[in-house]
């Protein structure tokens, strides 16, 4: 199986990272403008092949979108990553033209491929690229709430002391600071609610920490985070390539569900070899009902800016 990765940048090579040491595909390609660097940031990779002991194929290419061709699962990373005080809603103006302008350069060559799209604002660039492409919404996957549900688990394995993988939890919603809904009704220490635990102090503590948890990172990085962010896309790749049918939250275009209409935000899905398989439509709570539907608002007023990209 063969993953293209738009953007050789921070996201677009730790994601190519992980796919290769894990094994998640045959052949990786890294694909950036920026001249040599998908080409050095590919070499780099494949010199780990007998360290780390892989098998897959990892090269780079500097705007040549030939060589992606045949590609089963596209990633976008491409665009420029959100600096300490910018909101991921400033950067929608110039990611929107780069993610177009890419995703319809991976189609001529990779006609049948699905899109996973990764550069902010996500839920927005989602909506772009399935309003620009006309592509069915199942090959049109934005990743968000998989990358937001794992620091929700770290802060919430934080509050308890105990392993992250210890715990279960799930954030909807957009990926923004102010609209991602971390389920803390939901959320489990191996299947007993963590509020058997934890006061609803801790709770709400934990939820805030979580939204923030992107810009905690920005502020100590001095630019966005990249190593959960690629793991997190590898992630989402694997359950596709390998038909594993995961239930990942990711953005995808809701058609009634969780009430929504024509606006790509972050739900459970099952993710398998066809891309988006099923929307699970779990029953939320009039709180979080609200706060879904507030999230909504604040999406759909960010994709009304689309507008001159999408003439
Ligand atoms: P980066 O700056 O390290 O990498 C971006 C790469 O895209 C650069 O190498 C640049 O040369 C390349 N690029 C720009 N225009 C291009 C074009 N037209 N064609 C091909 N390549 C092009 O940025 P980083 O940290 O990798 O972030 C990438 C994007 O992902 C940003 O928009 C960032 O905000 C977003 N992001 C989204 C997350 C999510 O959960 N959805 C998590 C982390 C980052
Ligand atoms: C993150 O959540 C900025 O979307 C990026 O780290």
């Amino acid at each position: 199986m063969k993953v293209t990765i738009v953007g050789a940048g921070n996201v677009g090579a730790t994601c190519a990272d992980v796919i290769s040491y894990r094994g998640i595909a045959g052949e990786v390609v890294l694909l950036d403008i920026k001249e040599g660097f998908a080409e050095g940031k590919a070499m780099d990779i494949s010199q780990c092949a007998t360290t780390t002991g892989f098998n897959t194929k990892v090269s780079g290419s500097t705007n040549d979108y030939s060589k992606t061709a045949g590609s089963d699962v596209v990633v976008i990373t491409s665009g420029i990553p959100r600096k300490p005080g910018m909101t991921r809603e400033e950067l929608i103006g110039i990611n929107a033209g780069i993610v177009k302008s890419v995703a319809d350069n991976v189609l001529q060559h990779s006609p049948e491929a699905i899109i996973v799209v990764v550069s902010n604002p996500m839920d927005t660039m989602t909506y772009l690229t399935l309003k620009a492409t006309g592509l069915p919404k199942n090959r049109i996957i934005g990743m968000g709430g998989a990358l937001d549900s794992s620091r929700f688990k770290y802060y919430l394995s934080k509050a308890l002391n105990k392993p992250a993988n210890d715990i279960q939890g799930m954030v909807i919603g957009g990926h923004g600071d102010t609209t991602m809904i971390p389920l803390t009704r939901l959320a489990s220490y191996n299947g007993v609610p963590v509020s058997e635990f934890l006061s609803q102090e801790a709770l709400d503590k934990v939820a805030a920490d979580t939204m923030v948890g992107g810009a905690t990172l920005t502020g100590l990085l001095g630019t966005s985070a990249w190593y959960a962010p690629g793991a997190s896309v590898a992630y989402l790749v694997d359950s596709i390539l390998n038909d594993q049918k995961k239930m990942i939250p990711c953005s995808v275009l809701l058609e009634g569900e969780y009430g929504q209409q024509d606006i790509c935000l972050g739900v459970p899905c099952i993710i398998g070899k066809k891309g988006l398989e099923q929307i699970v439509d779990i029953h939320l709570n009039d709180n979080e009902k609200a706060l879904f539907a507030k999230s909504a608002d604040a999406v759909r007023n960010m994709n009304a800016d689309l507008k001159s990209v999408l003439v």
